[in-house]
Formats: C-alpha cells, sequence, structure tokens
C-alpha cells in the first residue's frame, strides 16, 4: 500500500477549507474530519441546554461526538450536522471554543482519528496543535468580502440572515479565535499559504493533489 499522510488544513473563517478537504479526502480515498463541526457540535449542546462558558466544562463527560463514513457529525448519536450550521451556533461558537477544557477533550478525539495516518482535517490549530507533524499543511485565506458572499450563498436559502449579518461574524470570530489564550489559531511556520480569493474549487483541489503529490515523493 501506497504511503499515507496527515494533511492539516487549517485558515480564517469560511475560506474553503471543509470543501477543500472533504474533495481531498475522496479522491485520496482518506477520512476526513471537520473539526470545527466538533466545536459546533460542543456549543449546541450547551445552548440547548443553557450552559454558559463555565457550567459546560462541568458537563462535557454528557457529551460524545462521532462523525460516520460520509462525514456526518453526530452528538450522542443524534445528526446534527445541519443544526450545527445555524447562525445562533456561529454566533456562539468561538467562545465555547476559547475554553481550554473543551479544546483538550476535542484534541483527544481527532489525534485518535490521526493514528492511523490517512486523514485530512481543516480547523485552527491542526497544524499546531493537533498534528504538529503532519506532513503537509495548508494555510488557507480569502478576501473577508468574498468569504462572506460565499457563505451567504451556502446560507440564504435556508435560513433568514443577510450578506452583512454573516460579514460580521466571520470577521468576529476570526477576531476571537485568534485572540484566544489557548492554541489561537495561527498559520504554521511549514505551512503553504494559500489564497482563496479567486480560485475555483477544481483549480485549487488540482494544486493540493500537486502538493499530496510532491509531499509524497
Ligand atoms: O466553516 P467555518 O470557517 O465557518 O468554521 P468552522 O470550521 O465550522 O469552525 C467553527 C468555529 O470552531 C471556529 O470559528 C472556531 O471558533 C472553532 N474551531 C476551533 O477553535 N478550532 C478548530 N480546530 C476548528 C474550529
Amino acid at each position: 500500500m501506497s504511503k499515507r499522510i496527515i494533511i492539516a488544513i487549517d485558515g480564517h473563517a469560511s475560506t474553503g477549507k471543509s470543501t477543500l478537504a472533504r474533495t481531498l479526502a475522496q479522491k485520496l480515498n482518506y477520512v476526513y474530519i471537520d473539526s470545527g463541526a466538533m466545536y459546533r457540535a460542543v456549543t449546541l449542546y450547551a445552548v440547548k441546554n443553557n450552559f454558559d462558558a463555565e457550567q459546560i466544562i462541568d458537563h462535557l463527560d454528557e457529551i460524545s461526538i462521532s462523525f460516520d463514513v460520509s462525514g456526518q457529525i453526530f452528538l450522542n448519536k443524534e445528526n446534527v450536522s445541519d443544526e450545527i450550521r445555524g447562525m445562533h451556533i456561529s454566533e456562539r461558537v468561538s467562545e465555547f471554543a476559547a475554553i481550554a477544557p473543551i479544546r483538550q477533550k476535542m484534541i483527544q478525539i481527532q489525534q485518535g482519528y490521526g493514528k492511523d495516518k490517512g486523514v485530512v482535517m481543516d480547523g485552527r490549530d491542526i497544524g499546531t496543535a493537533v498534528f504538529p507533524q503532519a506532513e503537509l499543511k495548508l494555510f488557507m485565506s480569502a478576501s473577508p468580502e468574498i468569504r462572506a458572499q460565499r457563505r451567504f450563498e451556502e446560507l440564504k436559502s435556508s435560513q433568514n440572515v443577510s450578506y452583512e449579518e454573516v460579514l460580521q461574524n466571520i470577521l468576529e470570530r476570526d477576531d476571537k479565535d485568534s485572540s484566544r489564550k489557548t492554541n489561537p489559531l495561527r498559520q504554521a511556520k511549514d505551512a503553504i499559504v494559500i489564497d482563496n480569493s479567486n480560485r475555483s474549487k477544481e483549480n485549487l483541489l488540482q494544486y493540493a493533489l500537486e502538493l499530496v503529490e510532491k509531499t509524497l515523493n
């Protein structure tokens, strides 16, 4: 069997990380893990139970998170893949993602998924904290307006949200995620930076596949 590696994709909010990670994993026959979905699921649990950032720490044992082979995420065995994309979760997730015991629990689960390699994981701290030894690290950015427009297009049919609200949420999350104490959003020193402002999905996937090829050779 050919060599299998860990691919870490980090970057700002809504830069197309998940789309790239999912399609890359499909092409390579790797496992895809959306680490952001995990923080969103914890946030959903807290919001549903009315726990604030302090209270949730005492309830982490009640939370189990898993993925199925198609990448759907389950919170205590319930498929919450759609619910976690709601703006009510996007507005709170950075607050809960800043809590150290939550990060500890998530990182443990994430590292478990990397045990056998052959994984593509996207997030904020994958190349710096979860898999600092990842063989390939990408760091994605794009202009805030383009990111907000793309996310708005995704959300507008299912949610009552404006472009301005989406833009503001993206900027706020970037700010909170970059300034938190525990494992903030940072570019790993050995990450390859990709500006996704003007690339098509196909072009980006092709470029990433070339980088994988180079890494494997
Ligand atoms: O897809 P989008 O860029 O909107 O964000 P996401 O990947 O779903 O992540 C949602 C939030 O989870 C981020 O804004 C961070 O607060 C948090 N997160 C994190 O702290 N660390 C990660 N590895 C992944 C996400």
